[in-house]
């Protein structure tokens, strides 16, 4: 069989790099695709949005299984698209897609399948939203409806700050006129934060093993807020009790509410939980993969990922339950490099060097994110996260490790990366 995945992220090379492990995988396409999956991979130069030209590109090559990576294309409705053609395609509708395009549906949804999560209030004017938070006598988290590129969820810690978001998302349109049209003002909760992401097709629900991701730019979760710039599996915070709570309260309510509301989710559900002192809450939900999670999930999973998601695609996720999904106990640890003055504004076109030396150190793979193949081999920067270094080891010290001794071979002008992924877990022993 023949495989499309969608996308040009680190999380898309970790999906084309397994895939390409499975027996029944002929060739992997990546589109647009990265430097990396350039090597794993063929890449074809087609936008992640561009349904038309991938629709064609699908039929005349074959292509027996397309997964897509991020979201834009997903809440776009790039599912539905494929299968009005009769392609096979992994992910969900654009109805369900809107549990990440639509943070007013996800909230509201949550409400009413009483899964735990902030409590909340939905505006569409500015001003009744400031008046409720200056009512409010806790920090607020205000987020954009719409999708903001990751950037339309500002956590606030005092009512000027939450003012502002509000001009911001409203008033100034920053992310966008249909994505500010509506906000969600919510309380803002403490704890430590997991990524739990299920297959889910029906009523069929298997979580993956659960990661934990590092949003903040610098170490010691400071500095601005990210893509990720690091995450590792599992995650001790999500013991066994941990995770059959959020399955039983959240995960469970919210599928069994998208199916009675005729909008069955099939594909990735990834929920966003905080641990609270009051226990998990639901901070958000996606309808993908994460990056970089799905990095060091991926490395550790054993089970063929096709088999994984055409049984997703064709209803037969069941036969995957009561354990029968494989993990290497080992955990793994993905430290992200990425190009100085990221989040912010960063050069491109650097050269990157050391790879060859970094992918020698065992159990390491280097998954590409912003890169760029030149023409005659050389590998470029193109982005602002640019490298995914991700190592197994037998413990999570062991792992951090190896990708450090990794991520330490590698270096390209600008270059910068956290030095504590994995340090919190770490530091409890495990
Ligand atoms: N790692 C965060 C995300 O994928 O949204």
């Amino acid at each position: 069989m023949k495989v499309l995945v969608i996308g040009k992220g680190g999380r898309e090379h970790a999906l084309v790099w397994k895939l390409a492990q499975s027996p029944r995988v002929e060739r992997v396409y990546c589109a647009p695709g990265n430097a990396g999956t350039a090597l794993d991979a063929v890449n074809v130069p087609i936008d992640v949005n561009d349904f038309d030209y991938l629709i064609r590109f699908a039929k005349k090559e074959n292509i027996g299984l397309t997964v897509v990576g991020p979201e834009d294309p997903l809440a776009n409705g790039i599912v539905d698209a494929f299968q009005s053609h009769g392609l096979r395609i992994f992910g969900p509708s654009k109805a369900a897609a809107q549990i990440e395009g639509s943070k007013v549906f996800s909230k509201k949804l949550m409400r009413h399948a009483d899964v735990p999560t902030s409590e909340f209030r939905v505006f569409d004017h500015p001003e009744p939203a400031r008046k409720y938070i200056e009512s409010r006598e806790y920090p607020v988290v205000v987020k954009a409806d719409g999708l903001a590129a990751g950037k339309g969820v500002i956590v606030c810690n005092t009512t000027e700050e939450a003012f502002e978001a509000v001009t911001r998302i409203m008033v100034r349109e920053e992310f966008g006129r249909t994505a500010g049209r509506q906000i969600v003002v919510e309380k803002k909760l403490e704890g430590e934060e997991l990524s739990v992401l299920a297959l889910v097709a029906g009523r069929t629900i298997i979580p993956l093993a659960p990661s934990q991701d590092h949003k903040r730019a610098f170490d010691g979760d400071t500095g601005p807020n990210t893509g990720g710039m690091g995450a590792y599996s599992p995650a001790p915070l999500g013991t066994p009790a941990l995770l059959d709570d959020i399955e039983t309260n959240a995960l469970v309510p919210t599928v069994h509410a998208m199916k009675r509301a005729r909008i069955p989710f099939r594909g990735i559900l990834y929920a966003g939980v905080i641990v609270t002192n009051q226990g998990p809450r639901i901070l958000e939900y996606n309808c993908r993969l994460g990056d970089p999670e799905t990095q060091p999930v991926l490395m550790r999973l054993k089970t063929d990922l096709c088999d994984l998601l055409e049984a997703t695609i064709d209803d037969r996720l069941a036969e995957f339950t009561d354990n029968h999904v494989e993990w290497d106990p080992r955990p793994a640890v993905c430290v992200v490099i990425a190009s100085g003055g990221y989040p912010g504004t960063y050069a491109k076109g650097k050269m990157i060097q050391g790879l060859d030396e970094a992918a020698k150190v065992p159990d390491v793979k280097v998954f590409h994110a912003g890169t760029k193949l030149e023409p005659g081999g050389m590998i470029i920067t193109d982005g602002g996260r640019v490298l995914g270094v991700t190592a197994l080891g037998d413990t999570l010290a062991e792992a951090k490790a190896r990708a450090y001794e990794a991520a330490g071979k590698i270096s390209f002008p600008g270059a910068f990366y956290r030095k504590d992924i994995a340090d919190k877990a770490i530091a409890k022993g495990v």
